[in-house]
């Protein structure tokens, strides 16, 4: 299983990867939570997440009681971070960091010692742009010292039911990873591990559902824009990430009156307090509906 992970990601991303390089994982939630632990972090440390991001990094900094300290930019990420979380692309923006951003971010961890991790399981669902991992030549040169890739497929093969998923990166974390991953049973069951083979060697299922995506998407974005809404980043990803310019939960209960459900953007950090999520996962009939239903919306 961990050569079909290097070579899914030597094909889907130009990155060359070790088998030493590789830590299977359950699905990539549980290692973004989990990591902080893994990584024997404890209050004394400092988390450096975005400032828009999916609530798992926190909460997995909660569970060591690091502190948790938000960033733009890597001028941002304070000397002692001890570990950084990049989501590119994002959820919930759909925002995908670009070369230089990702080297930015790389060489700070690499001068204040911290250990950089960037999630990256939306990865094969760029629209507007084609993501690069941060694991890729062009961002960290020749050595993958102090940087980690986490991928799953859960988005881009559709099975968020199978629980799989893998970190890739710098082996000497990674050897810390599988020891401790060894001893606590977070091992993937031998079917589980079976299907991961096979979806990996797969790439027709994961173009059709883009192309699944890919229509909602063009459905909803013409409908969203329709209704007076701007699309902001979404550039990849299963989100759109949209404003009417007015507060989160006013527009939540504006689209529930219609009955359309979305995510408040204050969900994933003050930030987003102007802004809300729909995402592309609904049924197409729903999405559809969703369409029709935008068009009642007040002006
Ligand atoms: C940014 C991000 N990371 C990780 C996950 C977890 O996905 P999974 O555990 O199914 O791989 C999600 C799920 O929505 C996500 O949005």
């Amino acid at each position: 299983m961990r050569q079909a992970w290097a070579d899914w990601a030597a094909r889907a991303l130009g990155v060359t990867t070790e088998l030493d390089e590789i830590s299977p994982t359950i699905g990539s939630k549980e290692i973004v939570a989990w990591l902080p632990t893994i990584l024997g972090l404890n209050d004394a440390h400092v988390v450096a997440i975005p400032e828009l991001a999916y609530p798992t990094y926190a909460v997995g900094a909660q569970m060591v009681k690091a502190r948790v300290v938000t960033y733009v930019t890597a001028d941002e990420i304070p000397d002692n971070a001890t570990l950084i979380w990049v989501n590119s692309p994002s959820n919930p923006t759909g925002q995908v960091q670009t070369v230089s951003q990702l080297q930015d971010i790389v060489a700070r961890a690499r001068a204040i010692g911290a250990v950089v991790v960037s999630d990256e399981c939306y990865i094969e669902l760029g629209w507007e742009v084609t993501p690069v991992s941060i694991l890729h030549p062009d961002v960290i040169g020749e050595s993958n010292q102090s940087v980690l890739a986490v991928h799953s497929l859960s988005k881009r093969s559709n099975l968020a039911g199978y629980r799989s998923g893998a970190v890739l990166g710098d082996r000497q974390v990674i050897a810390d990873i599988i020891t401790l991953r060894k001893h606590a049973g977070m091992l993937l069951a031998s079917p589980i591990q079976a299907a991961t083979m096979a979806a990996l060697t797969d790439a027709d299922h994961v173009a059709s559902q883009r192309d699944v995506y890919h229509n909602r998407r063009v459905v909803l974005r013409a409908a969203l824009t329709q209704a007076g809404f701007e699309i902001d980043h979404s550039q990849a990803g299963l989100y759109l990430w949209v404003t009417r310019g007015i507060g989160c939960f006013e527009t939540v209960s504006m689209l529930a009156d219609v009955g359309i459900l979305c995510a408040p953007g204050d969900f994933y950090g003050q930030a987003g307090q102007k802004h809300v999520r729909l995402a592309l996962t609904a049924t197409d009939e729903r999405v559809n509906q969703v369409a029709s239903r935008l068009a009642q919306l007040p002006a």
